[in-house]
């Protein structure tokens, strides 16, 4: 199931994301005068961020909301709807930076071979997103609490995310030629805002398709349970961290 977009859910509750992703532009060394693709770019704070620097700046995503709200909160900037195993430009870029959406495509092979296309020879792809393990507490109780439902996760599907080792997104990486010249896998405990409701919202913004084809007392019931479940590694001082763990890659079209 694709993931339906909330662009307004996702900057008033979500802009942890981008404000997180501060770090991974500094990764990317945006230079004035660039072409710089930014794949995956929600509503477009980070896209507005690498521009800032004077770069030339595409965003690109799938969800048509997000693109909406880009446009209207960055009308300066170009965005388009654009499916990141699919996309095409029309003049190759300098780089391709993507933060917090590559572990939404289920085929990195195709996205990899689709950034490959679009970068100029030397050019570069920075990259950060879920590594192994991401946020494994709240899945695991999610998966818990359906099981205990009778609904077997393994079989229908629901586990929307790619969550790679290094080994395995740098081999994927070298098989399309790639040379990688940085990765790093970290874990980065993430503070929730909205203190004791806090996991709550995380899962109605991002993990919907556990919830699919749930009347909404079972979908409240299972929010519940794998909240309770999760409580004990991920709830401090009235606060939730969820347990995000990042992979960030620097890989080069040579
Ligand atoms: C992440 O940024 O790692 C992430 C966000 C939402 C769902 C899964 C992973």
């Amino acid at each position: 199931m694709e993931h339906q977009w909330n662009a307004k859910h996702y900057d008033d509750k979500l802009s942890y994301v981008s404000d997180l992703g501060r770090s991974v532009v500094s990764l990317l060394r945006p230079q004035p005068g660039e072409n710089i693709l930014d794949l995956g770019c929600g509503t477009g704070d980070l896209t507005n961020e690498i521009a800032a620097g004077g770069a030339f700046v595409v965003g690109i995503d799938l969800s048509e909301s997000m693109i909406k709200q880009a446009r209207e909160k960055y009308p300066n900037l170009m965005f388009s709807v654009g499916n990141g195993e699919a996309f095409q430009v029309d003049n190759q870029v300098d780089a391709v930076f993507s933060n917090a959406a590559l572990h939404w495509m289920r085929h990195p092979s195709k996205v990899i071979e689709r950034v490959w296309h679009a970068l100029l020879p030397g050019g570069r792809f920075v990259a950060e997103f879920g590594g192994k393990g991401n946020v494994e507490t709240v899945r695991g109780a999610l998966e818990l609490a359906l099981d205990n439902l009778g609904i077997n996760v393994s079989q229908d599907q629901r586990n929307p995310w790619y969550f790679p080792s290094i080994g395995e997104y740098a081999s994927l990486l070298e098989q399309q030629g790639f040379r990688t010249t940085y990765a790093a896998y970290f874990d980065r405990p993430t503070e929730m805002p909205d203190g004791d409701r806090g996991l709550e919202r995380w899962i109605a913004g991002f993990a919907q398709s556990y919830l699919k084809g749930l009347d909404s007392s079972t979908r409240a019931h299972v929010v519940q349970r794998a909240t309770e479940l999760s409580r004990p590694s991920l709830y401090k001082d009235g606060k939730w961290f969820v347990d995000y763990k990042r992979l960030r890659i620097v890989a080069v079209k040579s």
